[in-house]
């Protein structure tokens, strides 16, 4: 879910960094006001620019320190505080000069234009800047001067500061809307990346249970559909036959169970590291139906976990060996060239064609699930060589990550 929020937070940080430019601007343009009242001469009514700029000062440090979210009513003291802002210039400057001389009010009123552009959109930029504009007329009549008998430069310049007040609300209002759009397209695209990882997360879990299930309980189902079908064909069973697949299904019964028991947080991942060459010479060593031979150029530590999936799937390319191969011996052999595992399954038998489209459509789920399927979750891949009457090859090359080598 925290990942989910992502897209709103950076919309947040977006709108943090632009308010934060505001308030940047209000420091600067107030500075630039009691440099301006300073420098301006005589004034008017000095006490009023003095109380002016002093609550104007106040306003800017309460936007500082509070941080106020841009609700109507704060929204609507900074406008009416810009606006009172013209409305001053024009009675504190020496009558007749608004338009002439630096203006009293500096850029400080484009601030409240621009807050209310990343409120309130394009339409609230817009809107304060006429409000501004207009501000901007009564603060010229403040100022003693007859716009109706005024050269047209002097309302052309009221124009185009009524456009600056426009522009710059209109223009940050359109920032502030294409600073949703992106953050709601990315927190869409987030949101699509969770789904994605959570279907891939289900997919690999039911991979998983599939090839448990498959090394397990259907190899025993499979073991006592034979069994069973051999001593229903040779007259009189033996209890003590009849009695080891009862057992052999009791235990594959169990099995099921705490499969399906377990917990999925707990994925069975072993910690620390293992070495392959002993793992396969335990595996070798157990085989009783033919001679296995294991072999490796060192003892090949690598992590636990891709040993114990290594060995796995060299007893399944085993277990056909025995089932399909009519070998007479097999040979496993380990190396790691350039942190790659290639461990090689090699027999003598019969030999196949391999297609894994024919052989899965035949429900034949052991190389590509079982095999296959488990060295790719390594990131790694499966290649068989293997022609009728030749013998067969199944070679897994698995890369070990440095960091995977550390845990
Ligand atoms: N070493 C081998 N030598 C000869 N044939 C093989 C060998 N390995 C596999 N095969 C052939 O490939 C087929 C597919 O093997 P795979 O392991 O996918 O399925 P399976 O062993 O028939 O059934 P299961 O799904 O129970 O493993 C086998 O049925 C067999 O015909
Ligand atoms: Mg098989």
């Amino acid at each position: 879910m925290r990942k989910a929020a992502r897209g709103s937070s950076e919309a947040e940080r977006g709108r943090a960094v632009l308010s934060l430019g505001i308030l940047a601007f209000r420091w600067v343009s107030l500075g630039w006001m009691v440099i301006l009242a300073l420098t301006a001469g005589e004034l008017r009514r000095p006490a009023l620019a003095v109380a002016t700029i002093a609550g104007l000062a106040a306003w800017t440090g309460w936007l500082t320190v509070a941080r106020p979210r841009p609700t109507w009513p704060v929204l609507a003291c900074d406008l009416a505080l810009a606006v009172g802002l013209n409305l001053v210039a024009g009675l504190v400057m020496p009558a007749g000069t608004v338009g002439e001389r630096p203006f009293f009010a500096a850029g400080y009123p484009v601030a409240a234009a621009v807050t209310w552009g990343a409120a309130r959109g394009v339409g609230g930029g817009v809107a304060a800047g006429l409000v501004l504009g207009a501000s901007l007329v009564a603060g010229q009549l403040a100022n003693g001067i007859d716009l109706a008998s005024s050269e047209p430069a002097v309302l052309l310049d009221l124009a185009g500061g009524t456009l600056n007040f426009v522009l710059a609300g209109g223009a940050v209002g359109l920032v502030a809307r294409l600073l949703e759009r992106s953050a709601g397209q990315l927190r869409q695209a987030t949101e699509e990346t969770i789904r994605a990882r959570e279907r891939a997360a289900r997919l690999a879990e039911r991979e998983s249970l599939g090839r448990q299930i498959h090394d397990s309980v259907l190899q025993a189902l499979a073991l006592v559909h034979k069994r069973g079908r051999e001593l229903a064909a040779g007259g009189p069973v033996p209890p003590d036959q009849v009695a080891g697949l009862a057992e052999m299904a009791a235990g594959q019964e169990r099995a099921l169970r705490s499969l399906i028991l377990r917990d999925p947080a707990d994925d069975g991942t072993p910690a620390g590291a293992a070495s392959l060459r002993a793992a396969l010479e335990g595996l070798a060593g157990a085989e009783r139906s033919l001679p296995v031979t294991a072999g490796a150029t060192g003892a090949l530590w690598l992590p636990a976990r891709h040993v114990e999936e290594l060995v796995a799937a060299v007893r399944q390319a085993l277990d056909n060996v025995v089932e399909h191969a009519g070998a007479t011996r097999v040979a496993l052999f380990a190396e790691e060239d350039a942190g790659v595992v290639v461990l090689t399954v090699r027999d003598d038998g019969r030999g196949f064609r391999y297609d894994e489209r024919q052989l899965l459509a035949q429900g034949k789920i052991g190389l590509a699930k079982s095999i296959k399927g488990r060295v790719e979750q390594l990131g790694g891949t499966m290649a068989v060589t293997s022609r009728p009457g030749a013998g067969t090859e199944v070679e897994l090359r698995v890369p070990i990550r440095e960091d995977e080598r550390d845990r």
